[in-house]
């Protein structure tokens, strides 16, 4: 099933503005920090929908048993069932790389304080959180194309590929 129209268009932009943000653009330049915030911004909102919203949004439809994300883990190398919401380890994706964006917002506008200027501490922790949100995108991409293909699950459609 389709999500619904709002969490295709912040999935795209989120996706397509990370992978900018973290490849392209000058490392602390003025666009990057306007990306960074509008990213945050966004996020913040997903976050208020997860909690408001009854639908597709809700993060209801989140699923945070460890026990089954080690199930589900165990079942991409055997028989995958289709999950009518989220799996638990898609939850716990969903989950962090929402919170690192939220971390990566908060230690970019920190950097931007006169009581943290230039320190190389706080560089480091925004850099490794970029590292760790693009790490984690990765693996994410990977396990819906090997849902979607070595499974036969179609995961894509969901965002919007196909019908
Ligand atoms: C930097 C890149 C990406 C990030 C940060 C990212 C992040 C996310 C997030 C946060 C969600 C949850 C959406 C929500 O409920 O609001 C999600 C869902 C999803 N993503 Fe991505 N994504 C990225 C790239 C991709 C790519 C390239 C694909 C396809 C090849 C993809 C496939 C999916 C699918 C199929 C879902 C929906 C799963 C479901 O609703 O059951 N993602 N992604
Ligand atoms: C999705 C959000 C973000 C991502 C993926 C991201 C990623 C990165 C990366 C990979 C670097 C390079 C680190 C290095 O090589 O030293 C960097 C640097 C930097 N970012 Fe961000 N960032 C984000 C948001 C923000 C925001 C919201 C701000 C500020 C308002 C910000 C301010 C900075 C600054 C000042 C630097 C330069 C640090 C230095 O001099 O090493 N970032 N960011």
């Amino acid at each position: 099933m389709r999500r619904h129209f709002l969490i295709r268009c912040f999935h795209w932009v989120l996706a397509v503005g990370i992978v900018v943000n973290y490849e392209f653009l000058e490392s602390g330049g003025e666009p990057h920090e306007w990306l960074g915030w509008a990213l945050g911004a966004l996020v913040l909102l997903r976050i208020a929908a997860g909690f408001i919203s009854r639908g597709d949004a809700s993060f209801a439809g989140l699923n945070l048993s460890p026990r089954l994300v080690l199930q589900d883990l165990r079942s991409l190398a055997g028989t995958y069932p289709e999950h009518e919401n989220h799996s638990a380890a898609g939850s716990w994706m969903i989950v962090l790389m929402l919170t690192l964006v939220v971390l990566l917002a908060i230690t970019g506008w920190m950097q931007d304080l006169d009581a943290f200027w230039g320190e190389d501490w706080l560089q480091n922790i925004h850099e490794w959180l970029a590292h760790a949100l693009v790490a984690l995108a990765a693996l994410h991409v990977l396990a819906v194309v090997f849902i979607q293909f070595g499974h036969g699950i179609p995961l894509l459609r969901r965002i919007g590929f196909g019908r």
